[in-house]
C-alpha cells in the first residue's frame, strides 16, 4: 500500500458468530494482540454485541463496526437499525453491501447507495463491499462489474463523503472457500478501483480512499497481499474470530 496517501485498515467482519460472553472474550483477547498496531482496527460484529464491544474497547486503539445499517431514519421497517441508532452507542464503522446480503437478503446496488448515503450523513463510515462471481470471473467480466458496483454504489456520493469511505474487494468465489485471489489478482482489481474512481472524481480523491482485500485473508498469505501497492488493508472472516490469527494480520499491515 501507500502509506503516504492512506492509513491501512484490518477489519474483522464476524458474520453471524458470538454469543456475548464469547465475543467478551474475544475481545479481551483482541486488546493485547491490538495495543501496538499501527494500522487502524476495527472489529464489526453483530447487532447484540455492540454495545458490549463499544464498552469494552473504550480507551483501546479498537473501533467498532456494525454489519448493516438501514437507509431510513426510522419508521415501519421491523427487523432493521437506522444509522442513528448505531451511532448513538458509539459504532464508528458499518459493512454495507457485503456479498452474503447481496446474495441471501436480497441486497442490490440501489439498497446499497442508499445505505452509504444514509450512513455517510449519520457520520458512519462504509465499508462498502464489490466484488465479481466465479462465473463473472470466468466469463472476464470483472472489471465490467466492479465498475458498474463502484459507479451505481457511490452514485450521487460527494468527494469529501467518499475519502471518509472504505471500500473492499471481496471476490464472492474467495469468501470462507480457502481460496485467496492471487496478490497479483488482488492488486489489479483494486488498482482497477482506484482508476474508475479517478475517472469518477479525481486521482487526489481516488489517492484518499482505504481499498481493502477480503476473502480468505489468513495468517499465511496477509503478508504478500497487504504489500500490493493499492492493497490498504483487510476486511477478515474466519480468521478474525481468533486473536491470534487476527493479531499476525494486524502485524502484516503495522510491517507491510
Ligand atoms: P473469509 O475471510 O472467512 O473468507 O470472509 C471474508 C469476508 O467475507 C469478510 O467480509
Amino acid at each position: 500500500m501507500n502509506k503516504q496517501l492512506r492509513k491501512a485498515i484490518i477489519a474483522g467482519n464476524w458474520k453471524m458468530n458470538k454469543t456475548r460472553p464469547e465475543a467478551k472474550a474475544l475481545i479481551e483477547d483482541l486488546k493485547p494482540v491490538a495495543a501496538n498496531a499501527t494500522c487502524e482496527v476495527v472489529i464489526c460484529v453483530p447487532f447484540t454485541n455492540l454495545e458490549t464491544a463499544v464498552a469494552l474497547t473504550e480507551g483501546t486503539n479498537i473501533k467498532v463496526g456494525a454489519e448493516n445499517v438501514h437507509f431510513e431514519k426510522s419508521g415501519a421497517f421491523t427487523g432493521e437499525i437506522s444509522a442513528d441508532m448505531l451511532t448513538e452507542i458509539g459504532v464508528e464503522y458499518v459493512i454495507i453491501g457485503h456479498s452474503e446480503r447481496r446474495q441471501y437478503f436480497g441486497e442490490t446496488d440501489e439498497t446499497v447507495n442508499k445505505r452509504t448515503k444514509a450512513a455517510l450523513a449519520a457520520g458512519l463510515k462504509p465499508i462498502v463491499c464489490v466484488g465479481e462471481l466465479l462465473w463473472e470471473r470466468e466469463c472476464d467480466i470483472t472489471e465490467e462489474v466492479i465498475a458498474r458496483q463502484i459507479k451505481l454504489d457511490f452514485f450521487g456520493v460527494s468527494a469529501e463523503d467518499l475519502k471518509k469511505s472504505v471500500i473492499a474487494y471481496e471476490p464472492v468465489w474467495a469468501i470462507g472457500t480457502g481460496k485467496t485471489a492471487t496478490s497479483e489478482q488482488a492488486q489489479e482489481v483494486c488498482a482497477f478501483i482506484r482508476a474508475t474512481l479517478a475517472k469518477l472524481y479525481d486521482q487526489d480523491t481516488a489517492n484518499a480512499v482505504t481499498i481493502q482485500y477480503g476473502g480468505s485473508m489468513n495468517p499465511k498469505n496477509a503478508e504478500e497481499l497487504l504489500a500490493q501497492p493499492d492493497v490498504d488493508g483487510g476486511l477478515i472472516g474466519g480468521a478474525s474470530l481468533k486473536a491470534a490469527d487476527f493479531g499476525v494480520l494486524l502485524d502484516a499491515a503495522t510491517n507491510g
